[in-house]
């Protein structure tokens, strides 16, 4: 007899919800949330863990997935521009949900979806290979050494994101704080991945296709450097 997979105890630090949501919002996240579900990620709808079924989801298209979307303003910008992808995003933090959200009313694409939490939960259900393209736009730093196990560059998220990756899939990291570049630099290329800077214009200049997203503005408000990190999956 088989049995369903143990549900893993896994700490969240981050937040989950923040200030006061307008009443607008509150609508969104209660009326039109569900519609955007890549299908059962949950533990408790989905409790054996079955991977999900991308072809459906997006009709064959190629699959792209953005972790920690905030306000989902990069998300809307690539999903507009890449007719052709279908993007998956996640977040935990309800407000950031709440804002991706409205700008999906107004541009209310075919090719997005969002899974409303941790995206450990996700990997879980992420079929091998699966992924063409990755997105870790301002990961949270966590700036204090006895915290630096938290940060998504930790091998209890990149062996996860390796399997879910296809061979040949590009693996973007932005960030503003010097040490996260250190620690990426570090963990990613043993998890399986190749960085592709050849100088440092690679890391300096955004990609063609980027759209600065809300932390960035707020980083380059504060004086801080962005830096572009872009690898692929051997
Ligand atoms: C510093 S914010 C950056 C948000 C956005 N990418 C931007 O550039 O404006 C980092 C985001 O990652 C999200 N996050 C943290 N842990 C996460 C996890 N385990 N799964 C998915 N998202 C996560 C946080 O909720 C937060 O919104």
């Amino acid at each position: 007899m088989s049995h369903p997979p143990q549900r893993p105890h896994r700490n969240f630090y981050g937040r989950r919800r923040g200030k006061h949501l307008r009443e607008s919002q509150e609508a969104y996240l209660a009326e039109d949330l569900a519609a955007w579900s890549p299908g059962p990620v949950g533990w408790d709808e989905n409790p054996d863990r079955r991977p999900l079924d991308l072809e459906a989801l997006f009709a064959g298209r190629e699959v792209w997935l953005e972790v920690g979307f905030g306000g989902g303003e990069h998300m809307v910008h690539q999903a507009a521009l890449h007719p052709d992808t279908g993007i998956i995003g996640c977040e935990p933090y309800i407000n950031g949900i709440a804002m991706l959200l409205g700008k999906l009313r107004r541009a209310n694409p075919d090719n997005v979806a969002i899974h409303p939490g941790d995206v450990r939960d996700l990997f879980d259900v992420l079929p091998d290979a699966s992924i063409a393209r990755a997105f870790l736009l301002y990961p949270d730093p966590w700036p204090k050494a006895r915290h630096h196990r938290r940060r998504f560059v930790t091998p209890e998220h990149l062996e996860p994101l390796a399997r879910v990756l296809k061979p040949g899939a590009i693996f973007r990291v932005a960030t503003d704080i010097p040490d996260y570049v250190r620690q990426t630099l570090q963990e990613v290329p043993r998890h399986g991945f190749a960085w592709l800077a050849e100088g440092p214009s690679d890391w300096r200049v955004p990609w063609d296709d980027w759209l600065s997203t809300r932390y960035e503005q707020k980083a380059l408000r504060e004086g801080r450097v962005p830096h572009y990190l872009t690898f692929r999956r051997v």
